[in-house]
């Protein structure tokens, strides 16, 4: 006899099905989009130079007629060469074969296709926190892995030390296999100095843990801290060091969904070759990104105006911030700040956060990304993503948050 309550689906189906598909702060998001007094500063998109890249894709025009059938399901060669080629000069500071890439749609395929081939069932993840909400999502629904976190404090600024992850990896009651590093990181806002990731990295190969460098804020930057990317810093990666990126942020172009992962370890691209035809990207889309990232003028002309335009905005939204009275984790990179709002809740507990984040939600019709939905280690740190919206509605956003706190 079937079990009413699971529809005659399968166990993993129904685990699934019982499951919201979405945090709560995104539901509420999809349900308010387009109402005219909504503003989303819960989304990590940057849409600042969408007047670049669509005028860019379109000037293609027709495509070859190729793009219509089946090609290597890893990415096209030729656009994994283009690939190859620009990631080099733009942010990996070498140059890797384009046998040593896959393209998958989007960062979130990439992960989960990469760490099928890195963990079995029940095996940990160390995720420093705070974190991507989506990691939790990508690594643990289909691949049935456990995120560790390594809680990081605002008390040294969330640093990430090396006892903080002796702390995660001895309190893990799974085998861990690998470390998920993101950098820049998503929420801080913070680049990493090489210094910084030659410790992470020293760390993990003396315990023989994998790291996944998650760089797909690579080409966001806008402060005095340089990126470094993880392939910058030696020869050679090795067997045990991969490089995520996507074209969903740094473009603004997550809607196309292509990523990539950059791997030296050649079991690990076949395995994810194996895997590809389930989350390829659409030949079209290759070749209209492939056609873009070749277009050197363009791209360094896009570079240095998404700099710029970061910047200014992150500038502007700080200072609107402070006329908030509201203090938020200083940033240098990606589309988004990490606001203190501890002294605003009635108790240092996550029912609090969740009741101030719905406040602000109902009262000033704001959607800011709940501390609890990055895994931050304190109640009170909400995420403010600041690009996604235009300008002038993400700073009425702050003011009306700032108006309702101060009461
Ligand atoms: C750090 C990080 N990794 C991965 C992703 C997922 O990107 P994609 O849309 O390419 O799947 C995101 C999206 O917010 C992100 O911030």
């Amino acid at each position: 006899m079937g079990c009413e309550s699971t529809a005659g689906l399968s166990r993993r189906g129904a685990r699934l099905a019982g499951k919201p598909p979405f945090a709560e702060y995104i539901v509420e998001h999809f349900a308010r989009s387009g109402a005219a007094d909504y503003v989303a500063l819960c989304i990590a998109e940057n849409n600042l130079l969408t007047d670049l890249v669509l005028p860019r894709l379109a000037a293609e025009g027709d495509p070859p007629a190729r793009v219509l059938g089946y090609d290597a399901m890893v990415g096209a060669q030729e656009f994994r060469e283009q690939l190859a080629r620009f990631m080099a000069q733009r942010f990996l500071g070498r140059r890797f074969a384009a046998e040593q890439i896959a393209v998958l749609a989007g960062a979130g395929t990439v992960l989960e296709d990469l760490f099928y081939a890195l963990a079995d069932p029940g095996d940990a993840v160390l995720v420093p926190t705070p974190s991507y909400a989506g990691f939790w999502a990508d690594l643990e629904t289909r691949n049935e892995l456990n995120i560790v976190p390594v809680h990081r404090g605002c008390e040294d600024g969330f640093r990430l030390t090396t006892e903080r992850l002796d702390a995660a990896l001895a309190g893990s009651t799974q085998p861990v296999r690998a470390l998920l590093f993101t950098n820049p990181d998503n929420p801080l806002g913070k680049v990493a100095t090489a210094a910084e990731i030659t410790a992470v990295l020293d760390w993990a190969e003396a315990r023989g843990i994998h790291v996944v460098c998650d760089e797909i804020y690579a080409l966001s930057v806008f402060g005095a801290t340089p990126f470094t990317s993880v392939a910058s810093l030696r020869p050679r990666l090795g067997d045990r060091v991969h490089v995520v990126w996507a074209f969903s942020k740094d473009f603004g172009a997550s809607g196309l969904r292509c990523g990539l992962v950059v791997s030296e370890n050649e079991a690990l691209i076949r395995t994810v070759d194996g895997l590809a035809y389930w989350g390829a990207v659409s030949g079209h889309t290759q070749w209209l990104l492939g056609r873009m990232i070749a277009d050197d003028a363009w791209v360094d002309r896009f570079c240095a105006e998404l700099r710029r335009r970061l910047g200014s905005t992150y500038r502007l939204v700080s200072e609107a911030l402070a006329d908030a009275g509201i203090p938020h984790v200083p940033a240098e990179a990606g589309i988004f700040v990490v606001c203190d709002l501890r002294e605003h809740m009635s108790e240092r507990t996550w029912d609090a956060e969740h009741a101030l984040w719905k406040g602000i939600l109902d009262e000033a019709n704001v959607n800011l990304t709940p501390g609890a939905a990055c895994r931050t280690g304190e109640p009170g740190f909400l995420r403010l993503c600041y690009a996604a919206e235009p300008l002038e509605r993400a700073l009425d956003g702050v003011a009306r948050v700032g108006r309702l706190l101060r009461g």
